[in-house]
């Protein structure tokens, strides 16, 4: 079976190099637009979305999560060069708020790959929001006040792509 939908949840990929050409603003604006008909428990909508195309700012959250992790395995540049990232905030006080982020995530993904966009979903830079510098950094991404790091995204025209991941076997029971 396919269709356009299952075409690019078959063939979405979380792409690590780009090309340094900027999304134009109605790329950007069809992917927010997306983000936030995700759907989420209640219809609380939990999230916000910090919009950084601005490489001083990425590179000071890498340093400072790179001070942070203090491990050597994480990539040199965990924003990959990409133009721009997209850092979802929740609030924390929501029973259901980093669940609906982490939907709210995939759908920019899926949207920006329907673009002829690579992205790849960004774990670390919770690194930089819960270590000593945390206040500073919360604010410096300006996430409004209660709200801290859920998950970022990284986006861009993809220099390469990769192979589909291997799926676990076991990972379905039918009763
Ligand atoms: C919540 C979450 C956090 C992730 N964090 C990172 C990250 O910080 N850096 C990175 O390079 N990839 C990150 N990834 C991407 C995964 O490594 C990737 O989805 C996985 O290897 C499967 O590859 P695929 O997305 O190409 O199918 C993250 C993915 C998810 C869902």
């Amino acid at each position: 079976m396919s269709n356009p939908v299952l075409t690019a949840i078959a063939d979405r990929r979380s792409i690590r190099a780009y090309k340094g050409e900027q999304l134009t603003q109605e790329q950007l604006d069809t992917i927010l637009k997306a983000a936030r008909e995700s759907p989420s428990a209640r219809n609380i909508q939990p999230w916000h979305f910090t919009v950084v195309q601005k490489p001083d700012i990425l590179k000071e959250v890498n340093e400072e999560a790179h001070k942070n992790i203090g491990s050597p395995d994480i990539p040199p540049d965990i924003f990959y060069a990409a133009p721009t990232v997209v850092f979802v905030s929740c609030n924390a006080e929501d029973r259901w708020g980093r669940l609906d982020c982490g939907i709210a995530v995939q759908t920019i993904a899926l949207t920006a790959h329907s673009l002829g966009l690579g992205s790849v979903i960004l774990g670390l830079p919770d690194a930089a929001f819960t270590g000593p510098r945390k206040d500073h950094f919360n604010q410096l991404l300006k996430f409004p006040a209660g709200y801290s790091f859920a998950v970022a995204i990284a986006i861009g025209v993809p220099a390469g792509t990769k192979e589909a991941h291997p799926q676990e076997p076991d990972r379905i029971t039918f009763i």
